[in-house]
């Protein structure tokens, strides 16, 4: 549904990036208010953004003042989302200041509130920006972590805002959620979410590998971070850019997703194994290419049992952490999913019919969700998202007590 959305733009170099995130907002259908600040002017020009949104870009208190702007633009908004938030425009949000239209407006608001942070690694980590942050999410404000990587000038690190089509990503599925994005529910929560297909190597140029895009893996954690929670991505072999707001771990091998799965569930609220991890790998790699040769039978291919990454989380399992598998199947998909479901031993199956153009690499998913406790939730044909927030919202039932801290305060 088209949403009125303000879209904050801070001082900082970033801003040529909220350009694209703009743009991704009005392609879905979305009336967006770009509300720079006077400095993001200098980064971004107000043609620009007048241009890309078809609307006056608003910069100052002192602009239509008999309409009054801050407060009838905060009125009006479903979601006010700021991006690039610089660590200046934080700590003003963080101390109530309302010095120039976008900071009114942000004390104003009774919408969702999205931050898109964009600074220097030594800002982010500072420990004034950390309280600032603290203070904002304690307030129901969805403040994303920012994406590692290349920085202003030759440094690296944390602090790069995130791409601009996750953050617009994000944005959209909390416009989705309406009102009950005002307080992030899974804020406080550290959920961890396994996508993509493993490789297994059978020389330095060769692998077994499988279907799996990481879609329905990235669209979990996409859906959690607009919930509010702390996400750690396991990623095999996903050629999809990072979600917004992620930890990603990338890893190839079936091994690697067990050690890197392990060490990320430890002291998590959730795991969701959405990868595709393969049962087998070749018995033996080897070192160097394997050549055919003239005459010769081809090789036969022995193969070796992987570890069962699920398994070994439900052995290690902390108290009150839930552990969701997936299972694609091509026949008899409830049956097959009962039996894999108590085989496994955890708690919540998302089943899911594969093959002949369905689940592997598209945008909409069907499945049924089995809960240990004989429930079966069926999700309609639909976006991989829709599939994200119902496989939370039975997670978050299967948690023991809401976490301390979010859900009880005045959004902002
Ligand atoms: N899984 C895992 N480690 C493996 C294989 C699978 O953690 N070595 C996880 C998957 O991430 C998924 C669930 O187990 O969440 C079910 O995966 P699936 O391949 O459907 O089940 P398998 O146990 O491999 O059973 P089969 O392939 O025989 O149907």
């Amino acid at each position: 549904m088209p949403a009125r959305v303000v879209l904050g733009v801070g001082a900082g170099i970033a801003a040529y990036k909220a350009c694209e995130v703009l743009r991704r907002l009005t392609e879905a259908g979305h009336a967006v208010r770009v509300v720079p600040t006077p400095d993001a002017l200098r980064f971004v020009g107000e043609a620009t953004w007048a241009a890309l949104s078809g609307q006056p870009a608003t910069t100052a208190v002192w602009d239509d003042v008999q309409d009054v702007p801050h407060v009838r633009l905060a009125q009006r908004a479903d979601l006010i989302l700021v991006a690039p938030a610089t660590a200046d425009l934080l700590s003003r949000a963080a101390a109530g200041r309302a010095d120039d239209l976008l900071t009114s407006i942000l004390l104003m608001a009774r919408c969702p509130v999205v931050y898109a942070p964009a600074m220097h690694t030594e800002m982010w980590q500072h420990p004034a920006t950390r309280a600032n942050v603290a203070s904002l999410r304690a307030r129901g404000a969805l403040v994303l972590e920012p994406a590692s990587g290349r920085l202003t000038g030759p440094d690296s690190g944390p602090g790069r805002l995130s791409e601009p089509d996750e953050i617009a990503a994000v944005a959209v599925r909390v416009l989705a959620r309406g009102v009950t994005a005002l307080f992030p529910d899974l804020a406080g929560r550290r959920v961890v979410v396994s996508a993509g297909g493993t490789r297994e190597e059978l020389d330095p140029v060769r692998f077994l590998g499988n279907w799996s895009s990481g879609r329905q893996g990235y669209a979990l954690a996409t859906a959690a971070v607009a919930r509010g929670a702390e996400v750690t991505v396991v990623a095999a072999n996903v050629s999809m850019p990072d979600p917004a707001g992620v930890r990603v771990m990338p890893v190839i091998s079936a091994a690697d997703m067990k050690s890197a799965v392990l060490s990320a569930a430890k002291g998590a609220d959730a795991v969701v194994m959405a990868a595709a991890v393969a049962d087998f790998r070749p018995a033996a790699r080897s070192e160097v290419k394997i050549k055919k040769s003239a005459g010769a039978e081809p090789p036969v291919l022995r193969l070796a049992e992987n570890p069962d990454v699920l398994r070994a989380l439900v052995h290690q399992r902390d108290p009150g952490q839930v552990l969701v598998g997936f299972a694609a199947e091509t026949n008899d998909v409830l049956a097959h999913g009962r039996a894999k479901l108590a085989a496994k031993g955890c708690d919540l199956l998302v089943v899911n019919q594969v093959g002949r153009g369905m689940a592997f690499g598209t945008q909409d998913n069907e499945a049924m969700v089995l809960g240990d406790d004989g429930t079966v939730t069926s999700v309609p044909r639909g976006p991989k998202e829709v599939l994200a927030d119902v496989v939370w919202d039975l997670v978050a039932q299967r948690w023991p007590g809401p976490r301390a801290g979010r859900s009880d305060v005045d959004p902002r």
